[in-house]
């Protein structure tokens, strides 16, 4: 097998990180495969904001708990609990966060984004965790939402994030179900 189909197998999500920072380098290699990221017609949309402020992080996880709590949000923080995780970023030294202007293929150029940023981060030797819960605290109609704070404009909207780190704890890939592939030969 090449080095990209192994990258593509073996990546599982990470959701227990160590505390160790991420170097310029591999800050640099995530920035180059996040803007390598195709487009629907090349209109390069997506914004990536790279945060690495632990106390910015925690408001972030502060406002997404909170909503989950006021929400229909138990069965995410019952998850959370089983992982015994604090932070719906499980104390990540690094979360991207793709945000674009609305546009017919926005959510999509940001999953092909989020995507290229979790194959490189395993290709480091890092793992990653995709995010979708922590979107709402960055919705601009959330009262306490965090976005003007993170630069974000009031017709920005956030798709997705992913935070990533050194691995403390890994886990196995998961299966895959073949059913789910059909042929028409
Ligand atoms: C769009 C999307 C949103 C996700 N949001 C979260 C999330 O908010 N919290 C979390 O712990 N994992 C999240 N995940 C990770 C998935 O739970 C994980 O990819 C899935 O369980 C499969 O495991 P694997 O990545 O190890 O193959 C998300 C994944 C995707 C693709």
């Amino acid at each position: 097998m090449n080095e990209t189909l192994i990258t593509i197998l073996d990546r599982s999500t990470t959701r227990s990180f160590t505390e160790q920072p991420l170097d310029d380098d591999q800050l640099a290699a995530l920035k180059n495969a996040a803007l390598a990221a195709p487009t629907a017609r090349n209109r390069q949309e997506n914004r990536f904001l790279f945060v690495t402020n632990k106390d910015l992080l925690e408001r972030v996880n502060q406002k997404v708990l909170e909503l989950l709590a006021a929400e229909d949000g138990q069965t995410s923080l019952n998850r959370m609990k089983e992982r015994g995780a604090r932070s719906v970023f499980y104390d990540a030294p690094l979360v991207v966060f793709i945000y674009s202007k609305a546009s017919k293929y926005a959510y999509l150029n940001a999953g092909i984004a989020v995507q290229n940023l979790a194959l490189a981060a395993h290709s480091l030797g890092l793992g990653s965790c995709i995010n979708g819960l922590c979107t709402d605290a960055l919705k601009t109609d959330v009262p306490g939402n965090l976005a003007a704070e993170m630069g974000l404009e009031p017709d920005d909207h956030c798709h997705i994030a992913i935070a990533i780190g050194h691995i403390a704890q890994d886990k196995e890939p998961h299966s895959f179900d073949y059913s789910h592939c059909r042929d028409i030969e």
